[in-house]
This record gives C-alpha cells, structure tokens and sequence, in this order.
C-alpha cells in the first residue's frame, strides 16, 4: 500500500517545495490549511506545474485523517495549537513528522538563533511535540535543513545534493520517513539519531540562515563528508 504523506499548513513555502518535489517523484501530497480555499488553489498551481492531479487539497483535519505520514508544517508557535485539537484523529499506524525550527525574531545584524528553552518549554522543538503527543504515536524530526527556495526552485535546481537529517526514538517511523526522503532526487537520508538530535538540527538551520544573508543567497543547505555509502 502506498503510503499517503499529508502536509498540516502545507500552503507555506516549505509544504508548497515538499508537496512539488514529492509530485515530481509521483508521490500523492494531501495539503492541508486552515481553509479549504487555500489548500485548493495553492494545489491547482502546483498540479498545473506538475501536469498531473497529485495534490489534494483538504482542511488540516481533513488532511490528518487521510494521511500515513503526516508533517507539521505550521509556524513553530502555532504547532502545538494546531495539532492538539487533531490529537484524537492520530493512530499509532500514522506517523508526526516535525519539520519546524523555533527561530527568535530576527534582528538586523543579529546572529540568527533559536528560542531558548525557557521560551520553548523545552530543549527543541520536536522534544516538544514528543512530550505533547501521546506516547503511543510516533514522532519523528526531519527535513528542518531544506530551503524552500531550493526545493520550490525545480528549473534552477533540478536534483537536490543535500542531506535530510532524521531522528527519533521509533526506529521503523524513522524508516518510513526515509523511504519518503528517498523518493526526491538525490536527497540522501542520514539516520540523524534520537529525538534528542533535534538540540542539533534546529540550531544548524539558524546557522545556514546566517549564512544565506551573509552570502545573499536562500539556498544553503548540508552534505556530510566521511559518511559510509550504504543504507541505514
Ligand atoms: N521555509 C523554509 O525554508 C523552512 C525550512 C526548514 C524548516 N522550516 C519550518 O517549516 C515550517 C513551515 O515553514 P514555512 O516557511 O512554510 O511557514 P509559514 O509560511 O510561515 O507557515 C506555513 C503555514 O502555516 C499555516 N499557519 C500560519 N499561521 C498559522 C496559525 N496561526 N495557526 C495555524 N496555522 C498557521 C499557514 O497555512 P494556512 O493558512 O493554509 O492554514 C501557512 O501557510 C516552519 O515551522 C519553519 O520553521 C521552514
């Protein structure tokens, strides 16, 4: 059976890229919004893009309960608003996948940082999530690294040489983001670790934020040396 990947607030520029690159690969992209509106025209314009029908546009409720896989692509500080009214439609067969990055606003010419954990109530963002979604479902971290302008941009970038880091305590959940990771060209999972890892992850997508304004740039992204060439 293949399985469906579902975008909460898939409409913002990181879904719009994810949703683009997994149509690319044929994958079919439920995208979710707050208004049904929305999700129907941001997916008439990728599906004209794509030439095909892949993307189906849903309210994010609608959305959860369609999907196998399911990514939290709100702003950090309405995840948890967003997703605790949709608790009830998540089962252990289905997985959370955090994409988002808790940024401090930034300020100009200001190192671009994230929220302190006082702030955050706790030490990361999908620590957060971990601690807020019942324990029986399970939560996976990735795709934080990716621009959306790299992923968004398919004529000027058309394969993606880059790292997608992913981690969290449930080893088969893991696996199934991979397989998903794996569909866009030339993206390489890395087996990123525990849910812990996410400490990492999220402060090196503040780094490359830094470095895109430094080098004027929006596409910044991670390859890692030294690693092995075989599967995890
Ligand atoms: N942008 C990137 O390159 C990038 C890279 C890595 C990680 N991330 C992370 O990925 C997540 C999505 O990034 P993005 O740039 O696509 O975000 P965004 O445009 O700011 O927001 C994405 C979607 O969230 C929904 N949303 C906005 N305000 C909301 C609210 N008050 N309550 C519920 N939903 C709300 C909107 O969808 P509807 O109006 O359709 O509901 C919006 O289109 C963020 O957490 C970001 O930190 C982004």
């Amino acid at each position: 059976m293949t399985e469906r990947i579902g975008l909460i607030g898939g409409t913002g520029p990181l879904g719009q890229g994810l949703a683009l690159r997994w149509g690319l690969a044929g994958e079919s992209v439920i995208m979710g919004s707050r208004l049904q509106e929305k999700a129907d025209k941001i997916s008439l314009e990728i599906n004209t893009k794509l030439g095909r029908k892949l993307i189906l546009p849903l309210t994010n409720e609608n959305c959860i309960q369609e999907s196998d896989i399911i990514l939290i692509s709100t702003p950090f500080k309405f995840m948890i608003e967003t997703l605790e009214p949709l608790i009830p439609h998540l089962t252990e067969e289905k997985i959370l996948v955090d994409v988002t990055v808790p940024l401090k606003p930034f300020e100009k010419g200001k190192m671009v940082e994230t929220l302190p954990p006082s702030d955050l109530n706790a030490q990361s963002a999908t620590e957060l999530l971990r601690k807020v979604i019942p324990p029986k479902i399970p939560v996976v971290g990735a795709f934080k690294t990716l621009s959306n302008s790299t992923l968004r941009d398919i004529d000027r970038i058309p394969t993606l040489e880059q790292d997608v880091f992913i981690f969290g305590k449930d080893k088969v959940a893991k696996n199934r983001v991979k397989e998903k990771a794996q569909k866009i060209r030339n993206l390489r999972p890395v087996d990123a670790g525990g849910t812990l890892s996410a400490r990492h992850v999220e402060r090196f997508t503040a780094f490359l934020i830094g470095l895109n304004r430094r080098y004027k740039t929006h596409d910044s992204g991670i390859k890692v040396s030294g690693l092995p060439h075989r599967e995890w």
